[in-house]
């Protein structure tokens, strides 16, 4: 090939690789971005459900007098490590864990309640009187296999009582657990558990393999891993063939100390007395390493298609402040799942608050007449009138089609002639009627229509609940 030649085809190939280069570039630019897996977008019409849970967790906090504690979404590695273990899920496997620009290792949370007992500890909190009652809103993340209800970043509310080792915190826990879900009107029933503590538990792990190392070549892989390191979780293995095998393995209760039974009889007994249904699962062992005696779960009473996925779960995690560098700190807490709440919440239509009901919609037409909209707007909303606007729409039919959507009582029109005039035309959105009214009295005006229209409902609601006579 000749010098000619040669030149010839690097042209053509760099023709190539520049026609390749613009295609991406074109193809980048209409790239359409979608949500990375495992997350989730909160729409505006879903909003209700998160207002609503949120507005009845802060009010039985304050009935309970729990104060709100704001945590950074990333905290020290190590403390997950330490506090949740490293033999579990969200250690081994789940934790978003990355080096920071500082070279430090740093993990988003998995969940609050190692956060909160280093803030505890951290901000001297036991110098405060006893018990120190928490509670916290907030996303979480477990890098997890998404599917129903398993999302990688989630919502968890936390209730916590630390400093206190009285079986009457358990029984508070989840008697706030229990209100939350019946405020929502779930009827749900807590398995409860007791793990023991570091004096009894080592002989049940020893009779529970005992009982297990039969039939360890009938074990899932996951759980045949467990068998020397973590027996427990063994118990509330997922796995068909395991679940055959526990059925009838040792159960811890029948192993418990002195001190752990008559904490765990006091903790039932006070959920006898505040009538809270419960059922004993010596499966409920829980993922995190942390507990120690009380365990439990909040399970929905079963839905139509059978499926049951706990909303909420948690327990006593006694060790946990010493195993972060603290003192001795007895603790209980639970966490629930917003995101499995809302989802029950829709599925078996449980009533929630709705949005407040807008009464005004303010229409403008030409610039002058949005000039003036936008401070008029101003005005009936500090008048307390429910109003909104159409400011950025252009014709009155748009304006009257989005008033009649958002099913206001009234529209208010200004346009240039009521401007020239004085005036404002008030239009019934039922009726259609419409009347011009004096622009300065029409706060008056509008609050006078608004409330001969409550009195109205009002009147037709005495005579529905009365019924034909
Ligand atoms: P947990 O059982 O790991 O406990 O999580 C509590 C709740 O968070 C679960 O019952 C579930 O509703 C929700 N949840 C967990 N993982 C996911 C996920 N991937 N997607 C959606 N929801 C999820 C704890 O986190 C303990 N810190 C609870 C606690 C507080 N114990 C004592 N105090």
């Amino acid at each position: 090939m000749n010098a000619r030649n040669i030149i010839f085809y690097k042209l053509i190939n760099l023709k190539n690789w520049m026609k390749k280069e613009i295609q991406i570039k074109k193809e980048f630019k209409k790239k359409q971005f979608q949500l990375v897996r495992g997350m989730k977008d909160i729409l505006p019409e879903e909003q209700k459900y998160w207002l609503h849970i949120e507005d009845l967790v802060r009010r039985l906090a304050d009935k309970y007098s729990f104060q709100r504690i704001g945590m950074p979404i990333v905290e020290n590695t190590e403390l997950f490590k330490r506090s949740v273990g490293t033999a579990t899920d969200i250690v081994e496997k789940e934790m978003y864990s990355f080096f920071d620009k500082g070279n430090e290792n740093i993990s988003l949370r998995p969940e609050f309640t190692a956060g909160i007992a280093r803030a505890y500890i951290e901000h001297g909190m036991l110098n405060l009187p006893q018990p120190v009652k928490l509670y916290a809103l907030g996303p979480c993340f477990r890098y997890d296999k998404p599917q129903a209800g398993r999302y990688r970043q989630f919502n968890q509310i936390n209730f916590e009582i630390i400093g206190e080792a009285d079986a009457i915190c358990d029984a508070q826990v989840i008697l706030v657990a229990y209100q939350l879900y019946q405020q929502i009107n779930l009827q749900v029933v807590i398995q409860i558990n007791s793990i023991g503590c570091p004096d009894c538990r080592p002989e049940y792990e020893n009779v529970l393999k005992d009982y297990l190392k039969k039939y360890r070549s009938k074990l899932s892989e996951v759980s045949g891993k467990r068998l020397s390191k973590n027996p427990l979780r063994i118990l509330d293995s997922k796995e068909k063939d395991d679940q055959e095998i526990v059925k009838d393995a040792p159960q811890q209760v029948d192993y418990l100390c002195e001190g752990c039974r008559e904490h765990f009889i006091q903790v039932l007994e006070y959920l006898d007395e505040l009538e809270i249904p419960y059922a004993l699962n010596s499966k409920v062992v829980r993922g995190l390493d942390y507990y120690t005696r009380t365990t439990f779960e909040i399970w929905p009473v079963e839905g139509e298609d059978g499926r049951m996925v706990e909303l909420g779960g948690g327990g006593r995690y006694d060790g946990l402040a010493e195993l972060i560098g603290g003192r001795p700190t007895p603790a209980v807490g639970f966490a629930s799942g917003v995101e499995r709440l809302v989802s029950l919440i829709k599925e078996r239509k449980a009533p929630v608050k709705e949005p407040e009901s807008l009464d005004i919609f303010l229409a403008q037409l030409g610039i002058e007449a949005r000039k003036r909209a936008i401070t008029l707007f101003e005005e009936l909303y500090e008048a307390d009138i429910k109003v909104t606007e159409g400011l950025a729409r252009r014709g009155l039919k748009a304006q009257l089609e989005l008033a009649n959507k958002l099913g206001v009582k009234y529209t208010l029109i200004l346009g240039q002639k009521e401007l020239i005039d004085g005036t404002i035309m008030i239009r019934d959105m039922e009726g259609g009627i419409q009347e011009v009214v004096d622009a300065k009295k029409v706060i008056l005006e509008v609050k006078k229509r608004l409330e001969k229209a409550r009195v109205n409902v009002n009147e037709l609601n005495k005579v529905s609940a009365i019924g034909p006579t």
